[in-house]
């Protein structure tokens, strides 16, 4: 009888402990994967700008407003943006179609990477409720 408890409460802990959320920092290491196959190559390793037509990642002001940089990194850039006080509009930030948990990760990696830093996790159900372009 005392097994049987056992197996049911320790099969009760592996379920709560498989359905909680990813950690910030396992969430980072994935968004670092993606960071590096998607976005590297118009922000650079150290998230500046390698032209002067993208934006800066490290210190962007823009970054601050989670709603925009959901929007922006879900559906690309469909205005002209402002970071830092300064106007970009090459439209040339395209939607990667990246899935809701890959767009929370490559988020937490870039808004925790550098010197930005932000301790609140975003989740892939944040990315959801974003459904239109802001
Ligand atoms: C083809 C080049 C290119 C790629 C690839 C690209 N971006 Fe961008 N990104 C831009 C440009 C250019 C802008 C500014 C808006 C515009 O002019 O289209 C921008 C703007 C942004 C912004 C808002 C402004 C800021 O600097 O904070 C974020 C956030 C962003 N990109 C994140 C990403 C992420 C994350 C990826 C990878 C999933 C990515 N970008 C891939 C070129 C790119």
């Amino acid at each position: 009888m005392k097994f049987f408890l056992f197996t049911y409460l320790f099969s009760i802990m592996i379920i709560l402990f498989s359905i909680q959320s990813k950690s910030l920092s396992k969430s980072k290491e994935d968004g670092a994967i993606i960071y590096n196959d998607f976005c590297l190559r118009c922000h650079g390793p150290q998230g500046r700008s390698i032209t002067k037509t993208i934006p800066p990642l490290n210190n962007s002001d823009f970054l601050l407003n989670l709603k925009k940089s959901i929007s922006i990194i879900k559906f690309g850039a469909k205005t002209p943006i402002f970071v830092n006080g300064k106007e970009y509009s090459g439209n040339s930030m395209i939607a990667q179609g990246l899935d809701d948990e890959e767009i929370s990760d490559v988020l937490n990696f870039i808004r925790n990477n550098w010197d930005n830093s932000n301790e609140i996790q975003v989740s892939a159900k944040d990315v959801n409720d974003i459904k239109e372009p802001l």
